[in-house]
């Protein structure tokens, strides 16, 4: 049994079309268990000013400051509360072609030195290597890597850049779009991403880390 974590990134609750279909994905994932963050509604503290320089004295390979030892505190907990499961899903709405605010704050939060990368020889590397991420993806325009929009992508290839930095490497993509026009095409659009997790199922390897 592998433990995920569902990173989910629209507001939208049961409105959201990219969780729609992660909830077809977990519904279909017998055995392993998901626990869900749910960005928008998650405590995460301000990443500035003094907080910030926490960071640069960790890649200066010195001690945080005192003044913000409890900050820091705080994002440890984050860090190791993401670094505990075996592998991620996540639903993330296309916003003015990157991602949600609130998930980039996520992110910046949790992708610190000698917590989920590091630096060896001058190259970086991903202390979550050898596990596995589940990209739901949506967006109202049918904006793709491999399609004639790719240019204005800064969705997908943001978190692929993202998590292959802190060592992700295995990744699947869902794509739900586009979810804007007639409901005709909105709801091809959403049997086709139903069909996509279908199609991932019965592939999909989750090892449980040992
Ligand atoms: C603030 C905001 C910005 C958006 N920007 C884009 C965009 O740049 N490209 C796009 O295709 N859709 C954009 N959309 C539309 C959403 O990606 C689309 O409605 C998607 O289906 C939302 O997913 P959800 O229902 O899971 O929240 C935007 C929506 C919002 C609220």
């Amino acid at each position: 049994m592998a433990r995920l974590l569902h990173i989910d990134a629209s507001p939208r609750g049961i409105r959201s079309r990219s969780n729609m279909v992660a909830d077809r994905l977990i519904a279909g994932l017998d055995g392993h268990e998901v626990e869900r963050l749910e960005v928008f509604d998650a405590d995460l503290p301000a990443f500035d000013g003094a907080a910030l320089e926490g960071r640069y004295a960790l890649i200066a390979g010195d001690p945080v400051d005192e003044a913000v030892r409890t900050d820091w505190a705080a994002i440890g907990r984050m860090v190791d509360h993401f670094m505990s499961f075996d592998g991620w899903i996540m639903t993330v709405p296309m916003w003015n072609f990157g991602i949600p605010y609130r998930l980039k704050h996520y992110i910046d939060l949790i992708t610190q030195p000698g917590l989920t990368f590091r630096v060896v020889d001058g190259q970086g590397e991903g202390l979550a290597a050898g596990r596995r991420a589940i990209l739901v993806t949506s967006g109202a325009l049918d904006i793709r890597p491999d399609g004639p929009m790719a240019a204005y992508d800064f969705q997908l290839a943001y978190l692929k850049a993202w998590l292959g930095f802190v060592g992700v490497t295995d990744i699947d993509v869902i794509h739900v779009r586009p979810t804007y026009g007639d409901e005709a095409s909105v709801a091809a659009a959403m049997e086709r991403a139903y069909a996509e997790v279908d199609a991932l199922l019965p592939i999909l390897s989750l090892p449980a880390r040992v």
